[in-house]
């Protein structure tokens, strides 16, 4: 059954990533070309659906964007319209505005809506998809850890970037001898430190899921020398965190719906692990290196898999899905089931083991 839609907006909310131009490149060429739906640009997340900033979205807008990094229609991570920061009496007072969204949405004549984004984005599309908006979502994060999609656009390029990062680090530390701690992304979940670190052949991978004791680390650096390297790569998640202990919290930042800013954990390693073994060592955080800039191949493609498939679900009238990858397939699943549950990696997950076989530490080994 094909829906014949007239008008419709897309948004991009949450954390910027490499992929989401494509992607929006992918709604928007075929909503024009394959069902000549009018197409609304919503700008920085919901935060145009809230201010009424809006643009319309030509062919020749979103020709020409395929390979480029960040969003064209911007991005916010703070524009939660349920929990919407407001300046009064020279603090902060927050208010519900939903309903100024729901109202913005009938007064732009949409008649769906296309939100690309992660765990945020999507559980403020649920809450929206509840009222009667009819949503489609598309999974993007670089930390992967949206479940219900194998893989999350943005995370393929992350970790090359980050094991880009790492194999030039891997000369330095070899040619001077010491430890280098490279601080990567990944807050709750450790994907892009895993994949990377087994790509760039880290010693030591530490991720969130798997708590470390650095006894561990430092049994790790002596056995690297006793078979005569000199020298240690370890690859940190922002987000990991000593057994018995929690993450590195950089900054508080109360207005932001995810207040705690991580960031300091490599500098912590690299000290200790200094001390502990008298080998010198250096950081290097990563940061937000490893979203920026292009997007690889097959973040181009899956963007523009996911694009393709957002659309022809709006015409079948499937409003209230996300679409997903599982295995080679691109399909959809109901955005509920997707949301407030974040993939971690499972402890028996064969990339672990993998990673475990060529002798990678993840500072829990017994004995
Ligand atoms: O969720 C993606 C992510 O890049 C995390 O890995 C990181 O902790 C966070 O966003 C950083 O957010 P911001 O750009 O607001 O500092």
């Amino acid at each position: 059954m094909f829906k014949v839609l007239k008008k419709a907006g897309i948004l991009t909310g949450g954390g910027d990533c490499p992929g989401l131009n494509a992607a929006i490149r992918g709604v928007v060429k075929t909503a024009l070309l394959d069902y000549q739906i009018e197409m609304i640009g919503i700008e920085n997340g919901f935060q145009g659906l809230i201010l009424n900033q809006t643009r319309l979205l030509r062919y020749e807008d979103v020709s020409g964007i395929l390979n480029s990094g960040g969003t064209i229609l911007g991005t916010s991570n703070k524009a939660d319209p349920f929990r919407w920061p407001e300046s009064k009496d020279g603090g902060l007072e927050y208010r519900d505005v939903s309903a100024q969204v729901i109202e913005n949405f009938q007064h732009l004549g949409l008649e769906a809506l296309f939100c690309i984004g992660g765990d945020g984005t999507l559980s403020a599309a649920q809450q929206f998809i509840d009222r009667g908006l009819p949503i489609i979502g598309l999974p993007k994060t670089i930390d992967n850890d949206l479940s219900g999609t194998d893989y999350t656009i943005g995370f393929d390029t992350a970790v090359f970037n980050s094991t880009e990062a790492i194999d030039k680090i891997h000369t330095t530390a070899e040619s001077h001898q010491r430890i280098m701690v490279i601080e990567t992304m990944g807050r709750y979940a450790g994907w892009i430190a895993l994949q990377s670190g087994i790509a760039g052949g880290g010693d030591i991978i530490l991720i969130p899921e798997i708590p470390y004791e650095l006894d561990c680390l430092v049994a790790k650096v002596k056995e690297r020398h006793r078979r005569k390297k000199s020298y240690s790569i370890v690859v940190v998640a922002e987000g990991a965190k000593p057994l018995g202990g929690t993450s590195t919290v950089h900054k508080v930042i109360e207005s932001s719906p995810d207040p705690l800013r991580l960031g300091g954990i490599g500098q912590k390693i690299a000290d200790q692990l200094e001390e502990r073994t008298g080998v010198e060592s250096r950081v290097t955080v990563l940061g937000h290196l490893v979203r920026g800039g292009s997007p690889t191949a097959f973040d181009r493609v899956l963007a523009t898999r996911f694009g393709t498939m957002a659309v022809k679900l709006a015409v079948e009238g499937k409003f209230g899905q996300m679409v997903c990858l599982r295995g080679q397939e691109i399909t959809s699943l109901p955005v509920k089931e997707a949301i407030r549950q974040l993939k971690l990696i499972p402890l028996d997950s064969p990339l672990i083991q993998v990673a475990r076989s060529v002798g990678t530490s993840f500072g829990d080994e017994k004995g």
